[in-house]
């Protein structure tokens, strides 16, 4: 496992496994092991990343988009990729993972992650057909696996378009301390 402090160890993307299919479950997802992709395309960019199936970002004008997930690769160079499990997995059938962000927490700022120094934290966006709403999740094992936090969604303001939080760590200890 590669260590969340080190340069670019790791990849969080969105995308979508079965996109062809709009209908497609999460059921069909497959859980704990890599989505299966073929590289050997003439096509196909062998530099940097490029995701084992469906399309790498939401397109609002494609009628491929639906049942977005977070997908996971690692790289220990930032030019080659492995892809990992998938990590992050919508409630249910009918809500898909948009875009977010995700930071390590070192220092247990969020008291998720006593005695490690590699917890991540994701802030997304679920979407629906009626609402767009922002949820945050655990990881513990280094972005592989995330809990959903128990009190989500953490930031809904009814609306249908409303999305994609961007966190970042603020490491200034005087604003830190102050609030
Ligand atoms: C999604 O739907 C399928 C059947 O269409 C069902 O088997 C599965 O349990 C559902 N998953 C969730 C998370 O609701
Ligand atoms: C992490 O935070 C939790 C909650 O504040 C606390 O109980 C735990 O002792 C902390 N662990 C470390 C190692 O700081
Ligand atoms: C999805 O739909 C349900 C019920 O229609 C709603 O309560 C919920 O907040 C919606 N939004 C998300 C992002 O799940
Ligand atoms: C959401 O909207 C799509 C497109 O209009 C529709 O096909 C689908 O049945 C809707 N899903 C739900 C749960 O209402
Ligand atoms: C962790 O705490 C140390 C010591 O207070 C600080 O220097 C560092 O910036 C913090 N790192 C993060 C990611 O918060």
């Amino acid at each position: 496992m590669p260590r969340a402090s080190s340069i670019l160890s790791s990849l969080l993307y969105l995308g979508s496994v079965f996109a062809q299919d709009a209908s497609t479950t999460s059921s069909t997802v497959p859980t704990g092991t890599p989505v299966p992709g073929n590289y050997d395309g003439a096509l196909r960019p062998q530099l940097h990343f490029s995701p084992p199936k469906g399309f790498m970002v939401y397109n609002p004008t494609a009628d491929v988009a639906g049942n977005q997930h977070w997908g996971h690769a690692t790289t220990t160079d930032g030019y080659t990729f492995e892809n990992q499990p998938i990590a992050l997995f919508p409630p249910n059938n009918e809500t898909f993972v948009f875009s977010g962000s995700a930071v390590v927490d070192a220092n247990n700022t969020s008291g998720y992650f006593p005695g490690q120094d590699n917890g991540v934290v994701a802030v997304y966006t679920l979407s629906n057909n009626t609402s767009q709403n922002q949820n945050v999740a655990f990881s513990k094992d280094g972005g592989y696996t995330f809990e959903p936090y128990e009190g989500n969604p953490v930031i809904d303001i009814g609306s249908t378009q409303f999305r994609d939080p961007q966190v970042i760590i603020n490491t200034d200890q005087d604003l830190a301390h102050s609030n």
